[in-house]
């Protein structure tokens, strides 16, 4: 029998990923990218040890309980681990590795690009181009704001979120940030730290989300943090859907309460959105496209499967999130 570590690959992936995985390990690998249930996941484990998952596979603490003893390592092609009953996999003894640092500048340009296309009315300039309206160059048509000299607020001061500062400033943006603890001034790279969650929301002319997935940081956009926020205020959305009440967020942007939002990430995503985002000429939006690029996906894979070798052989793993 040969000595190669055996994964299941619950969904498809990039060449250079997909080969390396066919050269260095016995796969089982879902060819048709079909979405898997919980119990072909479970039934397909036996005898594998280790699960290659993305945000699409929830491994919840029932699914985790009923996977086979051969399964040591949970490999995610993500940084967020919100579809991961983390307690449970620790439980059961079981190794997590994510992508951390590999979707960094993938991701802040993504934020970016939503901070502009939101700020510049991305979304219905173009639809209306497409849809042959142009007919007039006009002085008062699709007229939106500067993002340059704003403030711009980040929620979420990790590596994405610093990354995104960094690029804010080309733009000559002051940067605020709110986050559980103030950061090491050399990371700060003097922003400011608002500790005040109030206060941080009331200086928020643009504020990017870009936090994990918590019971502390969903819903941060509700009805009451909209109310702190500059009239005409614009949001965007890189890290998690459920960060944002969508009913509270859906009104503002009726209304005009809140200028326009970039969105990235959806609460029920991908199926189940709520379908007013959908007619809301002020959004512009993305299927979760925050990692969609040629270099960090290949570096996420790449890192999951370094990890892992590294796993096997008892050396230390940079990436193991438990
Ligand atoms: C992440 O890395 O968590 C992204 O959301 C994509 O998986």
């Amino acid at each position: 029998m040969s000595n190669k570590a055996r994964i299941l690959i619950t969904r498809r992936h990039l060449l250079d990923i997909e080969s390396r995985l066919k050269n260095d390990y016995e796969i089982i690998l879902n060819e048709d990218d079909h979405i898997m249930s919980a119990d072909e996941i479970i039934d397909l484990s036996e005898g594998i040890e280790a699960l290659f998952i993305c945000v699409t596979e929830p491994l919840t603490k029932e699914t985790i309980e009923l996977l086979p003893d051969s399964v040591r390592c949970i490999l995610t092609l993500s940084v967020g681990t919100d579809h991961i009953d983390l307690e449970a996999a620790k439980a059961r003894g079981l190794a997590v590795l994510t992508t951390p640092g590999a979707v960094t500048d993938a991701t802040a340009e993504i934020g970016m690009m939503l901070l502009l296309g939101a700020a510049r009315l991305a979304h219905a300039s173009s639809q209306y181009m497409r849809e042959g309206n142009w007919s007039l160059w006009s002085p008062r048509q699709f007229i939106g704001v500067e993002i340059t000299k704003e403030s711009l607020g980040i929620y979420g001061m990790g590596r994405i979120g610093q990354t995104v500062a960094r690029r804010a400033r080309g733009f000559e943006m002051s940067i605020h940030y709110h986050n559980r603890k103030r950061l090491a001034p050399e990371l700060e790279e003097k922003a400011l730290y608002v500790k005040n969650v109030e206060e941080f929301l009331s200086m928020s002319q643009f504020l990017l989300l870009s936090a994990p997935s918590t019971p502390q940081t969903q819903k941060f956009i509700n009805e009451n943090s909209i109310k702190k926020l500059p009239h005409g205020a614009i949001i965007v959305n890189i890290g998690r859907g459920d960060l944002v009440d969508d009913n509270a967020l859906i009104n503002a942007l009726e209304s005009g309460r809140i200028a326009a939002a970039g969105l990235d990430v959806f609460n029920g995503e991908p199926s189940n959105i709520d379908p007013r985002y959908f007619n809301l000429k002020n959004v512009f939006m993305m299927p979760h496209i925050g990692s969609a690029a040629v270099g960090a996906r290949n570096k996420m894979g790449m890192m999951l499967l370094d990890g892992f070798d590294a796993y096997r052989s008892g050396r230390d793993v940079p990436n193991r999130a438990i």
